[in-house]
């Protein structure tokens, strides 16, 4: 990019180009004689702005006094006019004759309108961004009229049609974004052979666009971000793209790219930082070239037909933290590492044809966090030294062929999931595994492993321990089987004694309750759903409604000791502990004590049985510690109530609207954290990738210690986008926790759910509850916060006062952060992941920090 200097040098260069122009089309004397302010303010009058954020443009004041208005030495004008909640006209006309009007910013807003056609007169434009404004129709040609263009950045729009050849007149340009649109057809060679001065080029999620790579992308030689992934691309990649020396990324990940790449790949990629190759259909071996990129960071070629082996050299480049190469067909050895100078971070390799031992040196790469091999014919045993890395949280190397013990793990204090299964291990399960203090996944089932299930195991916080098809003996720790809703799996494992196993230890079986303790057993033992076993009752019609008869059905997913009459009964007003608008939800207690939540959902479209038992299914599996599981459902003719876990200290609303909301920053930190974990896993790790939507603080569970549940999760797959969105508009309650975009995009997204995640940690921060942060005024505390930050001293005032000052530090940290979460513009929200990596250093500051790479699944 040009420097400072630079812009400044062109700005003024501009001004004095463009000023007798302006005044010679202007050429009635009335409009000669208007100033800048009276342009601007016929420009702002067309516009739509909700918000006032115009406000200060009031034509007593000289423009450049303004905000969002910017005017530098050199005469040149910018308009910053990004994320204002802006629409309605843009009156370029005026606009366009403010002298020097050199950048001009749109993005961020709902225009919901075509690109004026006007603006192609604003001939003194250097930069013109009108990203995710809700842009729609074509690109206009006219565009290619703006002499002095060098940054164009339509992105993020509903722009379709072809992108126009005549651009390439545009000869300055350097920035070029269309990404995120939706234009259609072939590329013109002429757009890539004229933009030589192009530094950033992206044509990415353009999906409907069918094109080769053209061989003429070797002639934008200062090309250094290439993003071209997710846009139906196809053929091979053309020998010129080597050319590009100064290539920083390379992204083409997502198309339809076949063959093998060229064999000098890489040669000249000095610069190269991340490459992306992933979810094409590449053949071929990976060229060795590729030990040339001594900068690279990322290599992401997964998702292809990749065969030979993963060139050597490209295993010992200095800075390369990633290496994902799953799904391919790679064979050989995987190479030992120098544990001195890697910096590897995350090697995944799974269902390739390695073969060998897995390196010794991996464990000993002091920031490797992930490591999966699964579906190799890796053989050997598994390294002692295998969790020696302070950061592992994640390995998978199941589905081989590793013998030998399970070595002791002590040192990996982050690992999250270890999975092992699948392979011809022998000896028992290490106790040591209780020691590790974040272990939530065990999978070590279909091995030989032999001994007991090692009491220590009872220490963890398990999400799942899958011990099935061992030779495992001895008593089943009891704490490990007596949780009502635990996620243990121990079939296939004769051996194997306890209450409710087959083998009782030492009584004979009771009757009645070994019966039913028995079919629980079994039920674990078919796996994650109990349908097959036919918990599965036909209940009566609601009381008193109408005789018709309307089945109803209850559907359970965990053995709990409920009935459907019993279901129906209970569905008192007594009992409702919430309502809202698709429902209310009530509480209710089982014989044995535990209590479950129902929501009830009324007027809730027409979804048939089969559909919805699908998707009731689909989020009965999930397994997370922060995840409230959904237990069954009851379903007559479009009438559904779904059951969930209740935990008995309830909500986190009621938590905060206490009378007195006393709990300390540290376990504030924790539920925070813990509501993050849950929906980085619904958002990444889950398959399918869900959302949650309706994500606030009666939807979050506590457990002891504080420890969070999520619950209420994607009720919009049980009653349907429409009903869903209805229910939105129409309940006035939990507004506040709704992204302010949902007014205007129909699509849901992550970051809606980042959004209110971002109005929970307000509450943490402030102790007061999301609708009325104050009782004098009645405003959400998203504003209630953002008015406060504008005055000096502000964040004095938003902090709860109930904690102790030495907190204050962290505490300020996580508004900061909770500002970013609850940002207006969706694209300046943080990922899950990344809030949890940043929650984490607050909660733990004597961790080293995150190596910066993101969970990805
Ligand atoms: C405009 O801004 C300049 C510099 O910031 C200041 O000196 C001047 O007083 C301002 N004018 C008005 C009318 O506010
Ligand atoms: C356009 O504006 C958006 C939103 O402010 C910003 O994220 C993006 O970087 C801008 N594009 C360019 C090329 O500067
Ligand atoms: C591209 O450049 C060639 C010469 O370099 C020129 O003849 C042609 O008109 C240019 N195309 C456009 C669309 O500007
Ligand atoms: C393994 O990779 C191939 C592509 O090479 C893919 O078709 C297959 O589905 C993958 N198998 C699994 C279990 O992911
Ligand atoms: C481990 O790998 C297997 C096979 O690729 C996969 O099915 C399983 O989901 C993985 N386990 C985890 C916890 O990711
Ligand atoms: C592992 O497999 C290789 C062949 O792929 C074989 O040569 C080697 O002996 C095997 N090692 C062990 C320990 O089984
Ligand atoms: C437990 O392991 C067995 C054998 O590998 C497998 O069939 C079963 O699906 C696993 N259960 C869960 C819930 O992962
Ligand atoms: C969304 O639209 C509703 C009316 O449809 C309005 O009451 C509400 O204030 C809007 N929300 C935002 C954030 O603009
Ligand atoms: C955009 O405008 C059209 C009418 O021109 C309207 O039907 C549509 O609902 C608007 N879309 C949004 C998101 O406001
Ligand atoms: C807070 O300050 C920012 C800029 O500093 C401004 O854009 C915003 O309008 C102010 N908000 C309020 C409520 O005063």
């Amino acid at each position: 990019m040009a420097t400072a200097a630079t812009y400044l040098l062109l700005f003024s260069l501009v001004l004095l180009l463009t000023s007798p122009l302006v005044a010679a089309s202007s050429s009635t004397p009335v409009a000669a004689v208007e100033q800048p302010e009276e342009l601007l303010q016929r420009f702002k009058a067309s516009l739509k702005d909700p918000s006032d954020a115009l406000s200060t443009w009031s034509p007593s004041t000289p423009y450049c006094n303004w905000s969002h208005v910017t005017c530098t030495g050199g005469g040149a004008v910018g308009l910053s006019l990004q994320g204002l909640g802006l629409s309605g006209d843009i009156a370029a006309e005026p606009l366009c004759r403010v002298p020097g009007l050199a950048a001009l910013s749109l993005a961020s807003n709902t225009f919901n309108q075509t690109i004026p056609l006007q603006l192609s007169r604003c001939t003194s434009l250097v930069s013109l961004n009108l990203s995710s404004a809700a842009f729609w129709g074509p690109l206009p040609e006219q565009l290619a009229m703006l002499p002095s263009l060098t940054s164009l950045d339509l992105s993020g729009n509903d722009i379709e049609g072809q992108v126009p050849p005549g651009l390439a007149a545009l000869r300055g340009l350097e920035v070029l974004d269309l990404g995120g649109n939706r234009l259609s057809g072939v590329l013109h060679p002429a757009l890539f052979g004229n933009l030589t001065g192009l530094h950033f080029l992206d044509l990415s999620k353009n999906q409907f666009l069918e094109s080769e790579l053209p061989p003429e992308l070797g002639e934008m030689g200062g090309l250094r971000w290439l993003f071209l992934q997710g846009s139906g691309f196809t053929g091979a990649i053309p020998e010129t793209l080597l050319q590009l020396e100064q290539l920083e990324v390379l992204d083409l990940s997502m198309n339809s790219l076949t063959g093998a790449l060229p064999p000098a790949f890489g040669h000249k990629f000095r610069k190269l930082l991340s490459l992306d190759l992933s979810q094409n259909d590449f053949s071929g071996p990976f060229p060795k070239e590729i030990d040339k990129c001594v900068m690279l960071q990322r290599f992401q070629v997964q998702g292809n037909g990749f065969t030979g082996e993963l060139p050597a050299g490209l295993w010992s480049l200095p800075d390369l933290r990633m290496i994902r190469a799953e799904n391919n067909r790679f064979s050989g050895r995987l190479p030992e590492l120098s544990t001195e100078a890697s910096r590897l971070e995350q090697v995944q390799v799974d269902n390739n044809s390695f073969s060998g031992e897995i390196p010794h040196s991996i464990g000993l790469v002091r920031t490797m966090y992930r490591f999966s091999a699964s579906l190799n014919q890796l053989n050997g045993s598994l390294p002692d030294s295998l969790c020696d890395s302070p950061a592992m949280s994640i390995i998978n190397v199941s589905l081989n062929s590793l013998s030998g013990a399970i070595p002791e793990f002590r040192r990996c204090k982050r690992l999250v999931s270890l999975s092992l299964s699948g392979n011809a291990l022998t000896g028992p399960i290490p106790a040591s595994l209780g020691g590790l203090p974040v272990l939530t996944y065990i999978d070590v089932s279909s091995n030989s492993l032999t001994g007991g299930i090692p009491a220590e195991l009872q220490n963890l916080k398990l999400a799942l321990l899958n011990v099935s098809n061992n030779q495992l003996t001895g008593r089943v720790p009891p704490s490990l089987v007596s949780g009502a809703l635990p996620a243990v799996f121990l079939e296939g494992n004769p051996g194997l004694c306890g209450p409710g196993l087959p083998n009782d230890c030492d009584a004979p079986l009771r009757k009645h309750q070994g019966l039913a303790l028995a079919a629980t057993v079994a039920s674990f033992v078919t796996g994650v759903m109990l349908l097959a076993l036919g918990a599965f009752a036909v209940c009566r019609r609601l009381h008193g409604v109408s005789s018709s008869p309307s089945p109803w059905m209850l559907v359970l997913f965990y053995p709990i000791k409920l009935t459907g009459d019993e279901l129906l009964a209970a569905l008192r007003d007594k009992n409702v502990i919430g309502r809202g608008a698709l429902g209310s939800v009530y509480l209710i207690e089982l014989q044995d004590g535990q209590n479950i939540a129902v929501k009830r959902l009324i007027s809730s479209g027409k979804p048939t049985f089969r559909a919805l038992k699908n998707e009731m299914k689909l989020l009965a599996k999930i397994r997370h510690k922060n995840i409230a599981k959904m237990l069954g459902f009851c379903y007559s003719e479009g009438e559904v109530c779904i059951i969930y876990e209740y935990l008995q200290m309830g909500s986190l609303q009621d938590l905060i609207c206490a009378p007195k909301f006393t709990v300390g920053w540290n376990d504030r930190l924790r539920i925070a954290l813990g509501i993050a974990q849950g929906l980085v896993y619904i958002h990444h790790d889950y398959t399918p990738r869900l959302l949650h939507r309706d994500l606030k603080s009666s939807n979050v569970l506590l457990g002891d210690d504080f420890e969070p549940k999520v619950t209420g999760f994607a009720i919009d797959r049980a009653v349907g986008e429409k009903a869903y969105l209805a229910s939105l508009a129409s309940d006035l309650n939990y507004r506040c926790y709704i992204a302010p975009e949902l007014n205007c995009t129909k699509k849901p997204t992550h970051l809606m759910d980042v959004y209110s995640f971002g109005v929970i940690l307000l509450e943490l921060i402030t102790g007061k509850p999301a609708e009325q942060p104050a009782s004098d005024d009645s405003v959400d505390i998203v504003r209630w916060v953002r008015r406060r930050i504008n005055v000096t001293d502000g964040a004095a005032q938003i902090l709860d006062p109930a904690i102790s000052r030495t907190a204050q530090q962290g505490m300020q940290a996580a508004l900061e952060l909770a500002l970013r979460c609850t940002s207006v513009m969706p694209d300046r929200r943080p990922a899950m992941d990344e809030v949890v990596w940043s929650l984490q250093l607050l909660y733990s500051p004597q961790t080293p920090p995150s190596t910066g790479v993101a969970l990805e699944p």
